[in-house]
């Protein structure tokens, strides 16, 4: 129904700690947040990656959608971790047609999947190197994994229209808040509850990505087994940090212990990263997902690696109407909304 109405369009955030719900309205020059939720998962849903309980994924999908009144049925979502090959290779030079006639057969000298096993995607990349060769960025995923989102998806009664990825997803969400000059290289990393995504942008354009199984699950198992608590109540514990004083030195030390290997995780991933690219220095760090709310973290990373850090808010170039959506309510969700935002933005342009 309608002439606008089939380029509405839901990000839709399946994490596994929660999943979040974000939709723009297009209508002005700005676009303008029309709805925004979350809702938690039990914790046994999603385990490394995996559904476990698709009953409660569609459950929470359902309640979550019809909690907000959202009447758009296209669904943006993305996949993340080991699931998901992303790679920049080179070819011969050739045509988008004759590549996505021949991407199969280079695809399969280049992954560790069964090829008949995955979807796959490409972008031709600007850079050209030699007249003879072209890169071109490789994405394989899983077809396991794409059924298990689209599964779902389908039986909250939505369509899932696009399959993107975490990383993608919020390159997407920096590309709207941030213009990136040709050669500034930043690097945006997401840390949810199990997975950590990094991706390194040079100009805008992803030039490395990485998925590492490590989050704030972490800490709430570690304080859950510690002080002999249900999940949820370790849960919110953990989550109480930033007052002040209310927190024991037992589960200080617990995230402390679990925010010096994140800090590293993202060290190492850097120096990687810098390692193979001679000469680049990395500008800032911005990082988003619920971790990025650990009180020492982003303080943490900048005195480990030395490059600065800022918390990632995605609504920055986001109208919205403040009596409709409290700013402090935003502010606070800000880190974990930027997977979200990235697939809404995902609309088709006009
Ligand atoms: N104020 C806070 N202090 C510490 N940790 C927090 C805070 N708020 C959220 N978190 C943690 O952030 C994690 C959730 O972040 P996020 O929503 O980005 O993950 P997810 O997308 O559900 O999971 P994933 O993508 O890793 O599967 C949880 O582990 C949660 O405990
Ligand atoms: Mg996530």
């Amino acid at each position: 129904m309608g002439l606008f109405a089939k380029k509405d369009l839901i990000g839709l955030d399946i994490g596994s700690s929660s999943i979040k719900a974000v939709e723009l309205d297009w209508g002005k020059k700005t676009p303008r947040l029309k709805h925004f939720g979350m809702i938690p998962l039990p914790p046994e849903a999603i385990v490394d990656g995996a559904f476990m309980d698709s009953a409660s994924i569609v459950e929470s999908i359902r309640s979550l959608i019809e909690g907000l009144r959202i009447k758009t049925k296209k669904v943006a979502v993305s996949i993340s971790g080991h699931s998901v090959y992303i790679k920049s290779i080179n070819v011969p030079t050739m045509s988008e047609t004759q590549l996505e006639e021949s991407i199969k057969w280079e695809a399969e000298q280049q992954i560790p999947f069964d090829i008949e096993d995955v979807s796959l995607d490409f972008q031709i990349l600007d850079e050209q190197m030699s007249p003879e060769q072209m890169p071109v960025l490789l994405v394989a995923a899983k077809k396991d994994m794409i059924n298990d989102y689209t599964a779902v998806i389908e039986e909250a009664g939505l369509q899932p229209t696009i399959v993107d990825v975490d990383v993608f997803a919020i390159e997407n969400a920096y590309n709207l808040s941030f213009e990136s000059p040709e050669d500034e290289v930043v690097a945006l990393v997401n840390i949810g509850a199990s997975v950590m995504n990094i991706n390194i942008l040079k100009g805008g354009t992803s030039a490395f990505t990485r998925d590492i199984a490590i989050g704030g699950r972490q800490i709430t198992e570690e304080i859950q087994k510690r002080l002999k608590l249900t999940y949820e109540e370790a849960e919110s514990l953990k989550i109480r940090e930033r007052d002040a004083g209310t927190q024991s030195a037992e589960v200080e030390r617990i995230i402390r212990g679990t925010a010096e290997q994140l800090a590293s995780e993202v060290r190492r991933s850097l120096e990687f990263f810098a390692a193979s690219s001679s000469g680049v220095e990395i500008k800032k760090i911005f990082l988003s997902g619920g971790c990025a709310k650990i009180q020492i973290l982003p303080g943490l990373i900048e005195e480990r690696i030395s490059i600065p850090v800022e918390v990632f808010n995605p609504f920055t170039k986001i109208d919205y109407n403040p009596d409709i959506f409290d700013p402090e309510y935003i502010k606070q969700v800000a880190p974990l909304a930027a997977v979200g935002v990235g697939l809404a933005l995902r609309r088709e342009r006009d």
